[in-house]
């Protein structure tokens, strides 16, 4: 594997990998990667001959007073678990490549970025859509791959690359999960052991709502409240946010009626944790 820092190492390695006729993956992560960023450049891998992968912890997305600064950095041992992985090219650049002096441009996709998360972080999903426009611009690729843990994420690229018209295919992979059913994230490291026990809960709470669809209940406001009964139980998480809304377009639904995404944010300490469920339809 080659690891890249500059936009001209970059496109001529990516030049290369064209000239003999191979597609080209792209997975963007900001790093401190674990199996579950290790699926995408797997499915990368069933998707395309070649696979980039990108390191970039985006100061654009983070908002004053979140964890820019602490956000876990280790570039050598990341680069080693892509390498084993069987990723091709790692790009892995300073701020000032991706935006040099001069930088001038927002990316601000409206409706799908508005709700949950970007309601709760402002400037959140510009911050993404506007490193996500670059990065695909930067890598070319034919195929591009997003987590589902980050659903609200993976609906904003698509609407991205649908509205501006980019020749790549985005694919979503399913959420991996620790063995308790935890979503696996970078921000799991931030957790004391407490509150690692505690974490599992949210996942288990989003399935027991689910349940309650699968048992026939249909109306948004009692599977919210089903949902807010199941993470109470959990002293040592403090709900933050719940939201059931239409899987496509973000927006809340009162009854399900359609495929729904029941998306959580629960506070463990200082640490923020979100998952998701889909069901319906
Ligand atoms: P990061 O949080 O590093 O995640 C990189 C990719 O890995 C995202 O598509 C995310 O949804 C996916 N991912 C994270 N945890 C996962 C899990 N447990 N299972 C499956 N996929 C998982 O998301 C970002 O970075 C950034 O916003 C980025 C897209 C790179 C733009 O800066």
């Amino acid at each position: 594997m080659k690891t890249v820092s500059t936009v001209p190492d970059l496109r001529s390695a990516v030049a290369s990998y064209r000239e003999k006729g191979q597609r080209v993956a792209f997975v963007p992560t900001m790093g401190a990667l674990h199996a579950g960023h290790l699926a995408l450049v797997e499915q990368a891998r069933r998707a395309a001959g070649k696979v980039v992968v990108s390191i970039f912890v985006n100061p654009k997305q983070f908002g004053p007073g979140e964890d820019f600064e602490r956000y876990p950095r280790d570039l050598a041992a990341d680069a080693e678990k892509l390498r084993e992985a069987g990723a091709d090219l790692l790009f892995a650049p300073a701020v000032d490549v991706m935006y040099p002096p001069g930088f001038s441009t927002t990316v601000h996709v409206a409706g799908v970025s508005e709700g949950m998360e970007g309601a709760r972080r402002p400037g959140h999903f510009d911050g993404v859509a506007t490193v996500v426009a670059r990065l695909l611009g930067l890598v070319l690729p034919d195929v591009a791959v997003f987590g589902q843990k980050d659903a609200q994420q993976c609906a904003v690229v698509m609407r991205l690359v649908a509205d501006l018209g980019l020749p790549v295919e985005v694919l979503v992979a399913p959420t991996v999960r620790e063995s308790d059913g935890l979503a696996m994230s970078s921000r799991n490291a931030y957790l004391s052991p407490e509150e690692r026990k505690a974490a599992p809960a949210l996942f288990r709470a989003l399935l027991a709502t689910q349940l309650v669809h699968e048992l026939g209940e249909r109306k948004a406001e009692k599977l919210l409240a089903a949902f807010r009964l199941a993470i109470g139980t959990e002293l040592r998480l403090e709900l933050d946010s719940a939201d059931l809304v239409d899987a496509a377009t973000m927006r809340p639904v009162e009854k399900v009626d359609r495929p729904v995404l029941l998306a959580a944010a629960v506070r463990a300490g200082r640490t923020r944790l979100i998952d998701n469920v889909v069901f319906g339809g």
